[in-house]
């Protein structure tokens, strides 16, 4: 039974305003999607890679993961109009038999081979679901641009009766969104 990985790369980045969607973005010497890229073919856990591009990024999405020698895309679709539809369309190839379906932003390009172990052991210790997360100082509420309290993809699982383990995160996970961040980013490459 295979391990698979969803990598939500579609978005239009229209807060980091660049000429090119965010997964194009420059990050250091690469489009930052490069990032998720290498780090989810590099572990040993994950066997295949699914790419949600933005239309019309699907060639040099697969371009760049040929370059990188990422041999575990196995697909890249077009992503949607929301990061949800993207994650859908991507799911759409994943084969119903496979173990392990795990879902990661290109906006975070600093994923640790730690953190995709911790999400390994609590599955492994019977989770249905598991999450990176970190302690917050203040309370927030997430709420999308309608005004609902935005739902991600643990809540599917918990919708469907699954238990999610939140495992320990790392702030260097953090999201960029605007241009500072790719800064603060580029810095800890
Ligand atoms: N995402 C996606 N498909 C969408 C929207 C978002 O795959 N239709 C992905 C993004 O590529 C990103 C992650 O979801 O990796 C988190 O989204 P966000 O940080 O909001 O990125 P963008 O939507 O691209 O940025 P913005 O909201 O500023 O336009
Ligand atoms: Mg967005």
């Amino acid at each position: 039974m295979s391990v698979w990985a969803v990598l939500a790369a579609a978005g239009s980045g229209d807060r980091l305003g660049a000429d090119r969607p965010k997964a194009f973005a420059r990050l250091g010497d690469e489009p930052l999607l490069a990032q998720s890229l290498k780090r989810l073919d590099d572990s040993d856990w994950i066997d295949f890679i699914v790419v949600a591009a933005p239309p019309g990024w699907e060639e040099p999405a697969i371009l760049l993961a040929e370059e990188l020698g990422c041999s575990k895309v196995s697909a890249c679709v077009t992503g949607g109009a929301t990061r949800g539809e993207s994650v859908a369309r991507a799911l759409a190839e994943v084969p119903e038999d496979a173990a392990v379906v795990v879902v990661h932003d290109a906006a975070r390009p600093l994923l640790s081979d730690e953190v995709i172990e911790r999400v390994r052991t609590a599955l492994n210790d019977g989770g249905d679901g598991a999450l990176p997360g970190l302690p917050l100082v203040d309370t927030i509420k997430r709420v999308d641009d309608q005004g609902r309290v935005a739902s991600d993809c643990s809540s599917l699982v918990e919708a469907r009766g699954g238990r999610i383990k939140v495992v320990e995160g790392d702030p260097k996970l953090s999201k960029i969104t605007e241009v500072g961040d790719l800064e603060r980013v580029a810095a800890l490459l």
